[in-house]
C-alpha cells in the first residue's frame, strides 16, 4: 500500500426523516444534525487523533440560514474540535458530500492533509429545493434550460423519453415500478437484519407532539406493491411514468466520514475500510441530469485504467428508478436484480437529503465489502442538479495489513 494514498476509515448517518411538519427533524437545526454524526464518528473511533484533524469539509445545497455561516468551520467550533482545526463548505448540490470526499481525498494524495472530515448534510424542510435560488433570467431567455428541467421530476420524464431516442434501450414505467419495489424489499431486508442499526445514529429530537428518538428512515414504506405503485399519480406529466413510489423523497438527514491517509493510518495502528482510488465529475444536458452516473462512470473508469467489469459492488443513488434502470441497461446488467447494485436497498426506500447522499453510498460501500471480502473494487455514483454526474471508485481494503 501507498503511504500518500487516501483511505475511508469510518462513516456515520443520521437516520433519514420526512422533510415536513410531522417529520421527526422539523425543529431541528441542520448544523445540529451535522453536530451528532461529527460526535459520533468521534465517539466510535477513539484512536484517532481528532485534534489533528486538518480540514473539515461539509457539503449542503443551499447554503443559508442553518446551513449557511461556512458550516465547515462553524461545526469544528459546536461539534467540539480545537479552534486550529480549518473547516469549509461545498455545494455541488446532490454531489456536495461526495465531492468533499474528492477533494478531501486528493488533499491526502498531494500531501495537503492526512486527516480530512468530509460530509453531507441538507434540512430539505428547512430548506425547500430552489426555494430562494434566483438563478440568472439569461439561462432561460437564452434557452440554455427549459424552466421545467429546474424541476428535477420533469428531468426524469424527459429521461423516460430520450433513452429510446437516442440508441439507449427503453424504459418502461412497469420496470421502474418493478426497480423501486425490488429496492425497497432489499431495505427492509437489511433494515431487520441490522444493517442500518451498524452505521445509523439515534438522535433525541423535539418534536410536535414533545421529545421522541429519530431511530429509522422516516421515508421507507413496508408492504409496498406493485399493484399500489401503478396506481400512484405522476406529478410531473399527465399520464407520465414518475410517480411518489419510483422516486427519491424529500429528506432530511446528515452523513460524515473520515479520510486519512496511509501514512497516518500505519503510525496509529488504524485498520481502515476502503482506498480512494479517484473521482470524475461530468456535466450533461441539464433536461436528462439523471445520465449523469453513466458518463462519469465511463470517464473514472478510464482515467484510472478500469473496465466496468472490474467493479465487484456498485452504491447508486437512485434519485429516480428511471436512472438507476437506465444505468444497468447502459452497462449490461442483469434486470431488475443485479447483486452488485445497491445490494441493501437503495434511495428510493432510505431517503435523499441531497448533498448527504453521496457519503451515504460511501458508507454503505464499505460496510458492502466487509460483508463481501471477495469484492475488490467498488463504485458510488449519483446523478446531479442541472446535468451533472459523479463517481468515485474505492478499493476493498477491509482487513488488509501496511
Ligand atoms: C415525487 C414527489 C413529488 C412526491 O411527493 P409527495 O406527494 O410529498 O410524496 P408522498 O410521500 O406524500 O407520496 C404521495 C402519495 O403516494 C403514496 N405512495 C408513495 N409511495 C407509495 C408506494 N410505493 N405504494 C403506494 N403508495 C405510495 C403516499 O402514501 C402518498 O399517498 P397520499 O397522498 O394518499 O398520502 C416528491 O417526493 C419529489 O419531488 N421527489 C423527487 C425529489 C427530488 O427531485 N430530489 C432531487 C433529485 S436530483
Amino acid at each position: 500500500m501507498d503511504l500518500r494514498d487516501a483511505y475511508f476509515v469510518d462513516g456515520v448517518r443520521t437516520w433519514f426523516g420526512k422533510a415536513r411538519p410531522d417529520g421527526f427533524y422539523w425543529t431541528t437545526r441542520a448544523d445540529d444534525l451535522v453536530n451528532k454524526v461529527m460526535r459520533e464518528l468521534m465517539r466510535r473511533n477513539p484512536n484517532v487523533p481528532w485534534d489533528e484533524v486538518d480540514d473539515n469539509i461539509w457539503g449542503a445545497t443551499t447554503q443559508e440560514g442553518d446551513q449557511g455561516t461556512t458550516m465547515g468551520r462553524t461545526t469544528v467550533l459546536t461539534a467540539g474540535l480545537p479552534d486550529k482545526v480549518a473547516g469549509f463548505s461545498v455545494d455541488r448540490m446532490c454531489a456536495g458530500g461526495m465531492t468533499c470526499q474528492a477533494i478531501g481525498g486528493s488533499f491526502i494524495r498531494t500531501g495537503s492533509a492526512d486527516i480530512i472530515i468530509a460530509g453531507g448534510v441538507e434540512h430539505m424542510a428547512h430548506h425547500p429545493m430552489g426555494a430562494t435560488a434566483d438563478p440568472n433570467p439569461r439561462i432561460v431567455s437564452e434557452k440554455m434550460v427549459e424552466v421545467k428541467y429546474f424541476n428535477m421530476g420533469n428531468t426524469a420524464e424527459k429521461l423516460h423519453d430520450w433513452m429510446p431516442e437516442n440508441g439507449e434501450a427503453p424504459v418502461t414505467k412497469e420496470e421502474s415500478d418493478q426497480y423501486a419495489l425490488m429496492v425497497t424489499k432489499r431495505y427492509f431486508d437489511a433494515l431487520d437484519n441490522g444493517y442500518y442499526d451498524k452505521h445509523c445514529v439515534d438522535m433525541a429530537v423535539f418534536t410536535k407532539d414533545g421529545w421522541k428518538v429519530a431511530n429509522k428512515d422516516e421515508q421507507a414504506r413496508r408492504g409496498a406493491t406493485i399493484e399500489g405503485m401503478r396506481n400512484l399519480k405522476t406529478p410531473f406529466k399527465k399520464a407520465g411514468k414518475v410517480t411518489a413510489g419510483n422516486s427519491s423523497g424529500l429528506n432530511d438527514g446528515a452523513c460524515a466520514s473520515v479520510l486519512m491517509s496511509g501514512q497516518k493510518c500505519k503510525e496509529l495502528g488504524i485498520k481502515p475500510k476502503m482506498r480512494y482510488i479517484g473521482a470524475a465529475f461530468v456535466g450533461v444536458d441539464p433536461s436528462i441530469m439523471g445520465w449523469g452516473p453513466v458518463p462519469a462512470t465511463e470517464k473514472v473508469l478510464k482515467n484510472f485504467g478500469m473496465k466496468f467489469d472490474d467493479l465487484d459492488l456498485i452504491e447508486l443513488n437512485e434519485a429516480f428508478a428511471v436512472q438507476a434502470v437506465g444505468f444497468m441497461k447502459h452497462f449490461g446488467m442483469k434486470f431488475p436484480e443485479d447483486p452488485r447494485l445497491n445490494p441493501y436497498g437503495g434511495t428510493i426506500a432510505v431517503g435523499h437529503p441531497l448533498a448527504s447522499s453521496g457519503v451515504r453510498l460511501s458508507i454503505q460501500l464499505a460496510q458492502d465489502f466487509e460483508m463481501n471480502p471477495d469484492a475488490k473494487y467498488g463504485l458510488t455514483t449519483m446523478c446531479v442538479g442541472l446535468g451533472m454526474g459523479g463517481s468515485i471508485l474505492w478499493e476493498n481494503v477491509v482487513g488488509k495489513d501496511f
